[in-house]
């Protein structure tokens, strides 16, 4: 990388989420609960010049690596992503996300009358399809707006 092309400075340890379409960093934050009251450092570059992509959006966390379940999320909004952990100012481990066949206990079902909001103990889950996100249990298809449906509680790394 050449030094024109560094928008954001390097990170000591943590996670740099790279190749995200333009315009869906602040979706990826809110997917992972960054809002900034954690403390953590958090840079963003939005609409930066990519060669793969003409346009993408880069997201670095310090301080923090991300844990499986938040990469399966993130893949759902984000399939073009490079997961890229970062310890000691390097590039330590540098991943695609790939679209898991199914998603448990990270979304909520949007069906009001789903088993899975009546305050049973059903774990949502869907499967996932080319288009969507299907509820096992009642087969609603989430389509749009995926981060409006993440379980409350961000999982931890
Ligand atoms: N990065 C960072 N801090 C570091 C090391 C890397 O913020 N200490 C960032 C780089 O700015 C880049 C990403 O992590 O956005 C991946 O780094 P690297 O693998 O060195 O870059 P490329 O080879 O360009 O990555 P790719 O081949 O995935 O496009
Ligand atoms: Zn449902």
């Amino acid at each position: 990388m050449t030094d024109t092309e560094l928008r954001v400075s390097k990170i000591e340890n943590g996670t740099v989420l790279d190749h995200l379409a333009a315009g869906e960093a602040l979706h990826v934050l809110a997917m992972l609960g960054i809002d900034g009251s954690g403390g953590e450092a958090v840079s963003l570059g939005m609409n930066v010049p990519s060669e793969r992509l003409g346009r993408k959006d880069v997201v670095k966390v310090e301080g923090r690596e991300l844990s499986d379940s938040e990469v399966e999320v993130l893949s759902l909004i984000a399939p073009d992503a490079t997961v890229n952990i970062v310890r000691d100012y390097e590039v330590v481990a540098k991943r695609r996300v790939e679209r898991p066949a199914e998603v448990s206990g990270v979304l909520t079902c949007q069906n009001s009358e789903c088993i899975t909001n009546a305050g049973e103990p059903a774990e949502p889950t869907f499967e996932v399809l080319d288009d969507g996100l299907r509820c096992d249990y009642c087969g609603d298809i989430l389509r749009d707006d995926i981060t409006a449906h993440l379980a409350d509680t961000p999982q931890s790394p």
